[in-house]
């Protein structure tokens, strides 16, 4: 089977500092896997490589079928891969609306439009017309991931959904990442939290500085085990 993401032996950089070594890893088409491992150690600099935002100096990418010789994000857009930034990124002067055009301008056509996205987050449709930036913290993620589906990924890379989120809106993001995952989209989830992990993803892969150190199905490992990865 072609994967949908895989990383062969790939060596990224930021300038002279040598950030991922000989880093492998896959995600294949519906799969739902889990990128965890302590701060620093490389996680959103495999994002970054995909989008160009780090260079890549060694091994290979491919998006599917399409080997990723200059990343650029639009690029990945055009070969299914959206992105939902940690952080969020949402932009400032922009409303609501506006930011989740934005993520259809360089994706494809498919199930996902604004009408299917505010079915999805009544609550950005209600506030259609505020400031993105306006939105509560929890609202923001919401419009992050949204703005993502526009584009009509085949895989949805999620860089820490859950940071400074309070738990109840965690669980709000755990029901629609498994709705997300139920239209077939996969998901490659980058998360120090390990409740959310275990309920989103089956796979999982560890990193420790720069590389994969380990990976398993999340179903076998206890809590305890998975956030061993994550603990300084
Ligand atoms: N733009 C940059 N220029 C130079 N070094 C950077 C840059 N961004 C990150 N780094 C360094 O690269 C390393 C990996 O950072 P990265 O952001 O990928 O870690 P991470 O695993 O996503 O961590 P976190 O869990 O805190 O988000 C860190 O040592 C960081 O200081
Ligand atoms: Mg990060």
């Amino acid at each position: 089977m072609t994967s949908l993401l895989r990383f062969e032996q790939v060596d990224a950089y930021y300038g002279a500092a040598h950030i991922l070594h000989a880093l492998t890893l896959h995600v294949n088409a519906g799969e739902r896997v889990a990128l965890i491992g302590r701060n620093g150690v490389g996680k959103s600099t495999l994002v970054n490589t995909i989008l160009g935002l780090a260079s890549l100096r060694g091994g290979s990418i491919r998006l599917g079928e399409y080997t990723l010789t200059r990343p650029r994000t639009y690029i990945a857009a055009q070969h299914g891969i959206s992105v939902v930034p940690q952080g969020r990124r949402i932009v400032a002067n922009l409303t609501v609306q506006e930011n989740l055009r934005l993520g259809a301008a360089t994706g494809r056509k498919g199930h996902w439009t604004q009408a299917e996205v505010y079915k999805l987050f009544p609550i950005l449709q209600e506030r259609a017309d505020t400031p993105g930036t306006a939105l509560s913290g929890g609202q923001q993620q919401m419009l992050a991931v949204g703005r993502a589906l526009m584009a009509n990924p085949t895989l949805l890379l999620l860089d820490e959904p859950s940071e400074g989120l309070a738990p109840v809106v965690v669980d709000q993001l755990a029901a629609i990442f498994g709705h997300v995952a139920a239209q077939g989209t996969a998901l490659l989830l980058i998360e120090q939290n390990m409740s959310l992990v275990m309920r989103v993803a089956e796979r999982y892969c560890a990193m420790a500085k720069g590389a994969v150190v380990a990976e398993g199905l999340v179903r076998e490992q206890g809590i305890g085990e998975l956030h061993r990865h994550v603990m300084v």
